[in-house]
């Protein structure tokens, strides 16, 4: 029995021996297979950072997309509301080398930057022409830089009127179209004590300022910089009359003193809890004014012009884009394809009010049954003005927003900032 036994163990040794060789290559085998196992169940982090508010109302969205897409966790950073202060935030993850952002959440008018700062990748491979003609135009053509696309948008944007439906019918107005109906409807109104203000808008020193300004610009017919030629129209008289225009509302006390320290927020609020009649404001707050105290007396149009202008909704919205250094790009394209889809569009803009980037949604019969007037809003969109598409963007709208700051609070006269407006931005574009 021993003797059996001792012998059976020395065969197999012996046999061990010989296959030496395989015997280690098939452990190795196995080794990497095992790693492999583990390192697959192993889940991939996507981050990205959005402005507070929306990164609330994202929450079903990555819910729906962990479920669907268990090897991922979609990890939101929430930043502050203002725009400026989401990009400075990006800006300096860049920086600063090794950005933790795998996505990059986009206003509009960053593109241009980063893209030029080489902190994005190109999307033109992940993304056929075919699926893109699904979105705006203008919304894709936004993400563009040197022929290369950068960013997919989610939801597009357009400055819109807002204004209380009960008070102008009451008093047998129709909705102004013209700058100086609005200013004597919001007279008028105020002096019978229906509302504490006429007008509302974002006068405070950032990028809002910018937005809301080239609306009441294209109205007069002026225009910022023409981003073919580079010319600057900061300092023409239809600049100077815009910036005059809105100066007139806070020393007629149509407008707030404090609307030069306004954001959308600020304003909204305003709206929601009755103080004023107009509002000046981005399609986000039909959804939550929805839920307000004014719920089913508002409505909103396309901004006022003067007489023999057009008006123009000033082109904002936000979309992903890619960052360079990200470790997971294919993970990060996941993402991307998931929350720019039509059903997750859909699902958010029923649930926000927020405007879509595909063009099908705006006649979608779910969303047109809650926003009757999502059809009328495709064309206010498709006929925005663009904040001009530069790679120096950042400092042509600080300047601007810095000079028309100084005029709205009275430290200089309209027309000298305005002129000192247009030297230094065709300083910065020469
Ligand atoms: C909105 C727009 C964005 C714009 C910002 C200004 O978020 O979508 O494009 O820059 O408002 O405050």
């Amino acid at each position: 029995m021993s003797f059996q036994f001792s012998f059976r163990i020395s065969n197999l040794l012996s046999f061990l021996k010989k296959q030496f060789r395989y015997i280690s290559i098939l452990l190795i085998i196995l080794f990497f297979v095992l790693v492999n196992v583990v390192y697959s169940t192993e889940k991939t982090t996507i981050t990205l950072m959005i402005q507070a508010l929306e990164a609330a109302q994202w929450q079903n969205l990555v819910e729906k997309f962990e479920r669907e897409n268990p090897d991922i966790d979609l990890e939101i950073i929430s930043a502050p509301n203002a725009t400026n202060l989401v990009e400075d935030l990006y800006t300096s993850a860049f920086l600063l080398g090794d950005s933790p952002y795998d996505l990059v959440y986009l206003d509009i008018v960053w593109v241009q930057k980063f893209a030029a700062a080489n902190w994005l990748q190109p999307l033109n491979n992940f993304i056929s022409e075919d699926e893109l003609k699904q979105f705006l135009k203008g919304d894709v053509e936004g993400g563009k830089y040197q022929d290369s696309l950068y960013r997919i948008p989610f939801r597009s944007d357009g400055g819109m009127l807002y204004y209380r439906t009960d008070l102008l019918e009451k008093n047998g107005y129709n909705p102004p179209e013209t700058f100086t109906e609005l200013i004597n409807i919001s007279q008028d109104l105020q002096a019978k004590g229906k509302a504490k203000w006429g007008y509302v808008w974002q006068g405070r020193q950032y990028e809002g300022l910018s937005a809301m300004f080239v609306e009441v610009l294209q109205g007069f017919g002026g225009y910022w910089i023409n981003s073919d030629t580079l010319e600057v129209g900061l300092d023409s008289p239809e600049a100077i009359a815009s910036v005059q225009f809105l100066l007139d509302t806070i020393k007629k006390g149509i407008s707030p003193s404090g609307v030069t320290t306004y954001a959308e927020e600020e304003t909204r609020r305003i709206f929601e809890n009755g103080q004023t009649v107009f509002l000046r404001n981005w399609p986000y707050v039909a959804g939550l004014a929805s839920k307000s105290e004014i719920a089913g007396k508002f409505s909103l149009k396309p901004m006022v012009h003067q007489p023999q202008h057009q008006s123009g909704a000033c082109q904002g919205g936000w979309g992903l884009g890619m960052s360079k250094n990200t470790k997971h790009p294919e993970e990060a394209w996941r993402v991307i394809e998931f929350i720019t889809s039509e059903d997750s569009q859909r699902d958010f803009i029923l649930e926000t009010g927020y405007v879509p980037s595909r063009k099908s949604l705006f006649n979608d019969p779910q969303i047109v049954e809650k926003y009757p007037y999502y059809p009328q809003l495709l064309t206010v969109v498709e006929n925005s003005v663009l904040r001009p598409p530069i790679a120096q963007y950042a400092q042509a709208s600080d300047i601007l927003q810095r000079y028309l700051s100084a005029a709205l609070t009275q430290t200089m006269t309209p027309e000298n900032a305005m002129k000192k407006a247009a030297t230094e931005t065709r300083q910065l574009l020469n």
